[in-house]
C-alpha cells in the first residue's frame, strides 16, 4: 500500500472510504424544469466523478419549495426528484463510490420570485443580507427584507429536514450532509448579525444553536447518526455573515455535534473566497481545522482552497482526516487519480459553472481521454 496520507482508508460513519479526496458540494444549476428534477445529465456528471471508495457530496439541494433560493437547483421533496436522484446514486455506486446529498434551506438568500405564492423569503429575523441576489429570471436585485419565522414554524422546518433525509435514503444516498454553512438558514440562526430573536432560538449561543441541533437530532432519528454529516463555515463572511462570539459559538456547536456521534464534520476554512479565482488565500484568517479538529471525534473534512500538496500535508499532519475539493473537481472528473499520480490538473472555466448543459459540466476529459484525443 502507498504511504500517501491521502490514499489511506478512512471510516466515515457507516461507510469506509479508500481515499481522502472528497468532492465538495457545488451549485451547478442544471436541474430539469419544471420541477427542479435531477436528470440523466446530472447522473452522468456525478458518475464521471465517482471513484472506488471515494466520497462525493452533491450540490446543495432544496428540502422544500420554501428552501429554494437560486434558479435551476434540484430538490429532494417530490417523487420525481427522488426518482431523479436514484439515477445519480446508481451511477456513483456502479463505480464503487459513495455519495451523500447536502440538505439545504437558504432562508433569506432567496427572492419572492422563487418562493411559493410569491411570498417573502423567511429568516430568523427581518434583517436583509446586504448586497444583491438574483430573481427567478436571473435579474440582479437588492435583497428583500425577509419575513421572520414564527416559532411554531420552526418545528415544521425541522420535520422537513428529517423528511428530506428519509427521501435521500429512498433515493439510495449513503447519507446526508446538513448545510449549516455559508449564510443559509441554519447559519443565519447561529450568527448574531442575522439572528435578532428574543425567544428560545435567539440571544445566547445555546439558543442560536438550537435550530441546527434540533435539525441534526431529527435527521439522526430519521436515518441514523452514522449516515449524517454537518457542514459549517466558522468565521465565514459569505452572504453577509458576521457575529460577536469569536470562537465560542463554534466551540459550542462542534462540541454538541461531537456528542451526537455523527459520521463527519465538514469545515470550510475562512481563508478562501470561493467566488473569486484571483483572490489569494487570506493568510491572516483563523485556521478552523487547527482550532476545532480536537473537539470532534468523528471524521473531520476540511475544505477551502486546497491544492494537492497542501491537502496531503494537512492530512499528513493530522490536522484533518480528509480534504474536500470544489473547483478542481469541476474540471477534473478523475481528480483523485490525478492527485494520486501527481498528474497535471485541468484549469476550470467559471463562465460555465452555473446553468447551461454539457459544456463545462460533463465534457472535461479524464487523463485517459486527454491522451486519446
Ligand atoms: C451558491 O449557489 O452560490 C452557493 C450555494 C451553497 C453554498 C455556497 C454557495 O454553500
Amino acid at each position: 500500500m502507498s504511504n500517501d496520507p491521502l490514499f489511506q482508508p478512512l471510516k466515515v460513519g457507516a461507510i469506509e472510504l479508500s481515499h481522502r479526496v472528497v468532492m465538495a458540494p457545488l451549485t451547478r444549476m442544471r436541474a430539469a424544469q419544471p420541477g427542479d428534477i435531477p436528470n440523466a445529465l446530472n447522473a452522468e456528471y456525478y458518475g464521471q466523478r465517482a471513484s472506488k471508495g471515494g466520497l462525493l457530496i452533491t450540490e446543495a439541494t432544496d428540502i422544500t419549495a420554501q428552501a429554494h433560493g437560486y434558479p435551476l437547483v434540484p430538490g429532494i421533496y417530490t417523487p420525481a426528484q427522488i426518482e431523479g436522484w436514484r439515477a445519480v446514486t446508481n451511477a456513483v455506486h456502479a463505480k464503487g463510490g459513495f455519495i451523500f446529498t447536502q440538505l439545504w434551506h437558504v432562508g433569506r438568500i432567496s427572492h419572492s420570485s422563487m418562493q411559493p405564492h410569491g411570498a417573502l423569503p423567511v429568516a430568523p429575523s427581518a434583517v436583509p443580507a446586504s448586497g444583491t441576489h438574483m430573481t427567478a429570471a436571473f435579474e440582479t436585485v437588492p435583497f428583500e427584507t425577509p419575513r421572520a419565522l414564527e416559532i411554531h414554524e420552526l418545528a415544521d422546518i425541522v420535520a422537513d429536514f428529517a423528511q428530506a433525509a428519509e427521501n435521500a435514503r429512498i433515493a439510495g444516498f449513503d447519507g446526508v450532509e446538513v448545510h449549516g454553512a455559508n449564510g443559509y438558514l441554519l447559519d443565519q440562526f447561529l450568527r448574531t448579525g442575522s439572528n435578532k430573536r428574543s425567544d428560545r432560538y435567539g440571544g445566547s449561543i445555546e439558543n442560536r444553536a438550537r435550530l441546527l441541533l434540533e435539525v441534526v437530532d431529527a435527521v439522526i432519528e430519521s436515518i441514523g447518526a452514522n449516515r449524517v454529516g454537518v457542514r459549517l463555515s466558522p468565521w465565514g463572511s459569505f452572504n453577509d455573515m458576521h457575529d460577536d462570539d469569536g470562537s465560542l459559538l463554534w466551540e459550542f456547536v462542534i462540541s454538541e455535534l461531537d456528542k451526537r456521534d455523527i459520521a463527519y464534520l465538514h469545515v470550510i476554512e475562512p481563508r478562501s473566497d470561493f467566488t473569486s479565482d484571483s483572490a489569494p488565500l487570506d493568510a491572516s484568517a483563523p485556521d478552523a481545522a487547527a482550532s476545532f479538529k480536537a473537539l470532534f471525534r468523528g471524521a473531520f473534512i476540511s475544505a477551502g482552497g486546497y491544492l494537492p500538496d497542501t491537502a496531503r500535508a494537512t492530512v499528513g499532519e493530522g490536522k484533518a482526516d480528509a480534504i474536500a475539493f470544489g473547483r478542481p473537481f469541476i474540471s477534473n472528473p478523475d481528480l483523485p487519480e490525478r492527485i494520486r499520480l501527481g498528474a497535471e490538473l485541468t484549469p476550470h472555466d467559471r463562465s460555465t459553472f452555473y446553468g447551461g448543459g454539457r459544456e463545462g459540466y460533463t465534457d472535461y476529459p479524464t487523463m485517459h481521454q486527454a491522451v486519446e484525443a
